[in-house]
């Protein structure tokens, strides 16, 4: 479904739940990540784009003090009380909403007045691919359309991620929001997130092609896998004795080992060797080096699964159906994408073995699993944005006559 489409829906689906007609639709998309992972809250890089898959709201002012949310997922509209702190509570997907709310007033210091809004999506929800960022992204810029305040980019994206933090109690780094924020047609934003600062690397060869295959299983969830991960870089960091990753090179960690133990130690040879790779992988895609690039997504594949312990046998068998077309099919690289414990691999290919890769991915992982994956391409895409505004107000006052300086 295309994002016409999908606004489409969500314009029907709000008019048959409240009706009413819709004033304004906002959209933010999901992220896949090409390379740099679980380094994004090691001060490392990382490497994702905004994908062409959206979560697209359809909403309007409905003159009341309560925001009224609705989804295609079901018959459920959720209200939320907007005249005191908006607090977590149930069901849990709309404490995304609620923390961006709570968080937009406190930051904007506008007061926020009632609204009902009708949510659609096409990002596969536990795929690995930021369903939750996508949506807070969408109700941010939502936020700014009914309100009239715009944040800046950033400001919108560090908003969404504490409200990750803490109305998901999610510890997440800032990849996720920054993509679905930052995103542009035809690039990957590379971030720098020792300083939060993204750089769009222009992505638009017609002949290579993205493939985001999801395992459809998610392991572990969120069982403090993701938290205990983080908490094992900051131990290895405190080791080290050094401020930031940025700072440490292998042969710091090497030197840490007996004190660090086994775990500790691989989770710190992840992080450094994944910061380099980042470094290689944009150096080889900017030399057009793409059977360089294609190793380093296969090493971070190794070192996630081997170091880091966050895939699965699911995420591993996907990975290595595509390793075993191989370059002889046309593919390049692939890997693991996001949190891990389940979700999504990337694999980079030749445009004109995309479809025949597809297919084999589909056809092996099934037989090998008995699970049905969901295999689509994505291209870099426009990141969060309005689609339909409210009309604003006349902008242009016309000076009245005793102010005017000729008259
Ligand atoms: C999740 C988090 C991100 C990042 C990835 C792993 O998607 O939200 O901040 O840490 O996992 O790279």
């Amino acid at each position: 479904m295309d994002i016409n489409a999908l606004t489409h829906k969500a314009k029907v689906g709000f008019k048959v739940t409240f009706e009413n007609d819709s004033s304004i639709v906002a959209a933010a998309p999901g992220r896949v990540n090409l390379i740099g992972e679980h380094i994004d809250y090691c001060d490392g890089f990382v490497l994702p784009f905004a994908l062409a898959q959206n979560i697209v709201i359809a909403a309007a002012p409905n003159d009341t003090s309560i925001a009224r949310f609705a989804s295609d997922q079901g018959d459920e509209i959720v209200e939320i009380d907007l005249t005191g702190d908006i607090l977590e509570s149930s069901p849990k997907w709309a404490n995304y909403p609620r923390g961006v709310m709570q968080y937009f007033r406190e930051e904007t210091g506008c007061s926020l007045t009632g609204f009902d809004a009708y949510i659609t999506s096409n990002v596969p929800a536990g795929g690995g691919l930021s369903s939750s960022a996508a949506f807070e992204l969408a109700v941010a810029t939502l936020l700014e359309e009914l309100t009239k305040k715009t944040l800046g980019t950033k400001e919108k994206a560090l908003l969404s991620q504490k409200a990750e933090h803490h109305y998901a109690h999610v510890p997440c780094g800032i990849m996720d929001q920054f993509a679905s924020a930052f995103g542009e047609e035809n690039h990957l934003v590379l971030i720098d997130c020792q300083i939060s600062e993204p750089h769009l690397v222009p992505f638009e060869n017609p002949d290579l092609t993205v493939i985001v295959a999801n395992t459809c299983v998610s392991h572990e969830l969120s069982d403090g896998g993701y938290a205990s991960r983080r908490q094992n870089t900051e131990d290895g960091l405190k080791i080290i004795g050094k401020e930031t990753w940025r700072d440490v090179s292998m042969d710091d960690v090497e030197a840490a080992k007996e004190e660090m133990g086994d775990v500790i130690f691989r989770r710190s040879r992840h992080v450094v060797s994944e910061i380099q790779r980042v470094k290689d992988a944009v150096m080889a895609l900017e030399a057009q080096a793409f059977d360089a690039l294609g190793s380093y997504m296969y090493a971070s594949h190794d070192s996630l699964r081997d170091d880091f312990n966050v895939s699965c046998e699911e995420l591993d068998i996907m990975v290595d159906i595509a390793k075993s077309i191989g370059k002889g099919g046309g593919v390049i690289g692939s890997r693991m994408t996001g949190g891990g414990f389940g979700g999504s691999t990337v694999t980079l290919c030749e445009s004109s073995n995309a479809d025949a890769i597809i297919a084999t991915l589909h056809q092996q992982y099934k037989t090998r699993t008995g699970i049905t994956p969901e295999i689509f391409t994505s291209r870099p895409s426009q990141g969060a944005r309005i689609l339909e505004g409210a009309p604003r107000a006349a902008q242009v006052v016309p000076p009245s006559p005793e102010l005017d300086p000729i008259g």
